[in-house]
């Protein structure tokens, strides 16, 4: 039996496109079943929509300041959809401990820096000008600290001479539309914690440039 996913999301919903594209495998272990949105103009629900998905948006400027009586509407929809496994994607609202204790240990999130160096937002500026070398993306459990659970997977991706805030994120992207589909199925299979190592979730291993 398949698992039964939710996607979050906010805005391009890219990571979600790849998620929806690897499920239709029939060996994946998991299938999109919703796709959800807090912005009812989200480009993802119309990426959705249109692969057959079901989608919701649940407005959150409809709650007011209101965040626990938002993330209940939500709650409620992935209870009603029998959702199993929640994944983030892009999803820019930061959670209460009410969703992601309903969720802990059923919620992913996908995160572009190597955690633990830079949580938050801005991480590709924020690599270039701490000066890594070696900069990439997580997949990881959520928990009540903000881009801290429990890592799932990561995707390194070289910083090259040169490299621009946009061209990094290009790079990184690619690599999270490989990571989050195997993050997706080793958790989903129960075999996440046997992955030994990030390029056991790499369709293309990063090719180290030397420079
Ligand atoms: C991705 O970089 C993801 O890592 C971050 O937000 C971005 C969402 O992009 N959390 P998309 O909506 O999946 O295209």
């Amino acid at each position: 039996m398949k698992r039964r996913v939710a996607v979050l999301i906010s805005g391009r919903g890219s990571n979600m496109e790849a998620l929806i594209a690897a499920a239709r495998e029939p060996a994946f272990p998991a299938e999109i079943a919703l796709v959800l949105s807090n912005r009812p103009d989200a480009a993802g629900l119309t990426t959705a929509r249109q692969a057959g998905i079901r989608t919701e948006a649940i407005d959150h400027l409809a709650f007011g300041r209101d965040r626990a009586a938002h993330e209940a509407a939500i709650d409620a929809v992935l209870r009603a959809a029998d959702i199993e496994i929640v994944c983030l994607a892009g999803y820019m609202r930061l959670l209460t401990p009410f969703l992601v204790g309903a969720w802990q240990g059923r919620m992913l999130n996908i995160h572009p820096s190597l955690l633990p160096s830079f949580p938050g937002l801005d991480t590709h500026a924020r690599a270039l000008a701490a000066g890594v070398k070696l900069h990439g993306c997580t997949v990881h459990l959520v928990t009540e600290e903000m881009d801290g659970g429990p890592i799932l997977g990561q995707a390194a991706v070289p910083i090259l001479p040169g490299d621009t805030e946009d061209g990094l994120a290009k790079r990184v992207l690619r690599q999270e539309h490989a990571l989050y589909p195997a993050a997706l199925a080793a958790f989903a299979a129960g075999r996440a914690a046997a992955v030994p190592d990030a390029t056991a979730f790499l369709a293309n291993p990063v090719p180290l440039t030397p420079h």
